[in-house]
């Protein structure tokens, strides 16, 4: 129903339109008394075999909403009820920030594949807060924090540190993005030393709370072999939860689409990075012989998709493209799916 009827309708609207569009008839349809509760019944899929326990945290299954759909978490209890067990708000920054200039996201339908240079548009860490004061499922919600555009390389451990108090009381675990290719420099981070600096700042930070929280560390597909040695390093010196593997592609190997170049910069997701992904995940687990968990990232669109993350070493799984591509019931169908081969 939703790829034959609903997505070729969605898909004649420009991605931007259409995703505010989408929000604002889920609000008004979930104001409907009873609807959330008729969503939940038919998308939930409850069933011991996919629960999961990680980092202190008790998951429903093993798929979560990646980061970036819901970035100022406006909809995270309504997204709950399509089955999601965790959701991924932001990035989120401590000032708001437009973005970069429109058009910044795009289609590629022959790859099954988006293009986005959204440069963390979102409307501040407080305005989230406002939000998630107000949350009512109970839904995991992650925390994936950046840095402001105009914030220099050499202060941007005060922005996360500012994102991460700001946010602490409200979220369920820290994603701490280093790997956007759409802010300037930003990626630079993931370099050892300042990537240490950073986390063992948060840690130290973290700590001293009440109830620390799981931090956990979102890193780019484009990485070689040797940075990924380096992350491993980094995550056992620091001593951080996880890793989320991975964020988008600045490849734009073996796309089918045509006029790619005209689109320009960007960060490629969906079907084309679902090989890559899963190479780095499995990667990552080898070389830390599983000694912490990895959410697994990047074309995620069927339970053979996640399976194959999950065999590659992964514990959990996200998707965003793939909610694009597949419709609303993406979730059931990969819970159903996995439960036979669990
Ligand atoms: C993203 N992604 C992303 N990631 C992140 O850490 N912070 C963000 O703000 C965003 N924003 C964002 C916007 C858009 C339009 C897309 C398509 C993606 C990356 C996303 O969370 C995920 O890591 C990648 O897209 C790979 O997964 P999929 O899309 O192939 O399932």
């Amino acid at each position: 129903m939703y790829k034959l009827l609903i997505r070729p309708i969605f898909f004649l609207i420009k991605p931007e339109a259409i995703h505010h569009l989408v929000f604002s008839m889920l609000k008004i349809a979930f104001s409907i008394p009873g609807i959330k509760q008729l969503v939940n019944t038919f998308y939930q899929v409850n069933n011991n075999k996919l629960k999961r326990e990680l980092f202190g945290l008790k998951f429903d299954n093993p798929v979560g909403l990646a980061a970036g759909f819901d970035k100022d978490a406006k909809l995270f209890d309504e997204l709950a009820a399509f089955g999601f067990s965790f959701i991924e708000i932001g990035t989120l920054t401590p000032k708001a920030q437009p973005g970069n200039p429109k058009p910044r996201m795009f289609r590629l339908p022959a790859d099954e594949a988006l293009i986005n240079r959204m440069g963390f548009n979102n409307e501040g860490m407080l305005a989230a807060v406002e939000r998630l004061k107000r949350k009512k499922s109970k839904v995991i919600i992650g925390g994936n924090i950046g840095k402001n555009k105009v914030t220099p390389n050499e202060h941007a451990v005060d922005d996360y540190v500012k994102c991460f108090n700001t946010l602490y009381s409200y979220v369920d675990y820290f994603a701490v993005n280093v790997s956007s290719p759409n802010t300037p420099n930003l990626r630079a981070l993931q370099d050892k030393e300042p990537l240490t600096a950073l986390l063992k700042e948060l840690k130290a930070i973290n700590a001293k709370k009440p109830a620390p929280k799981p931090i956990l560390l979102k890193i780019a597909p484009d990485l070689t072999n040797e940075q990924l040695d380096d992350i491993v390093d980094i995550v056992n010196t620091t001593q951080i939860d996880g890793l989320i593997a991975t964020n988008t592609t600045i490849s734009r190997e073996g796309l089918k689409s045509t006029g790619v170049d005209k689109i320009g910069a960007g960060g490629l997701s969906g079907k084309p990075v679902t090989n890559r992904s899963t190479e780095v995940v499995r990667y990552l687990s080898e070389k830390s012989a599983k000694t912490f968990p990895i959410i697994a990232v990047g074309g995620v669109y069927t339970a053979a998709d996640a399976l194959e993350k999950l065999k590659a070493g992964a514990s959990l799984v996200q998707v965003y493209t793939g909610f694009i591509y597949e419709g609303p019931g993406i979730v059931k169908n990969i819970n159903k799916g996995l439960i036979k081969h669990l």
